[in-house]
């Protein structure tokens, strides 16, 4: 088992679209989530949280408070912050 990568804010800053990746950070943890924009059951708002944080917004949209969302969110782990 080898270690992620760590990113710096500004690393992970320039993710913000389909084109250049869609990376977000939750926890410590960055996540490349490019391939499930498509997927999410809230549609385009995900990507509000483009190359930021996620917790301002799963404050504001209880739904993600589950386990099965996290368990979504790990697949797509890349490093940490
Ligand atoms: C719903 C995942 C980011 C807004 C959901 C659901 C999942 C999910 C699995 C369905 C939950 C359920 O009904 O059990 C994710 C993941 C995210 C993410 C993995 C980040 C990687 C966001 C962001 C926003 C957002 C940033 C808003 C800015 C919503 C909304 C719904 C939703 C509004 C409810 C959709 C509906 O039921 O009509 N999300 N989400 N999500 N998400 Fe996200």
């Amino acid at each position: 088992i080898s270690a992620l990568p760590v990113f710096s804010q500004e690393e992970v800053s320039k993710h913000r679209s389909l084109s250049d990746g869609v990376w977000v950070t939750y926890r410590g943890g960055v996540y490349d989530i490019t391939e499930f924009v498509a997927m999410h059951p809230g549609g385009e708002k995900i990507l509000l949280a483009a190359g930021g944080a996620l917790e301002p917004f799963w404050a504001l949209y209880a739904v993600h408070n589950q386990e099965h969302v996290l368990e979504i969110l790990s697949e797509y782990k890349v490093g940490e912050l």
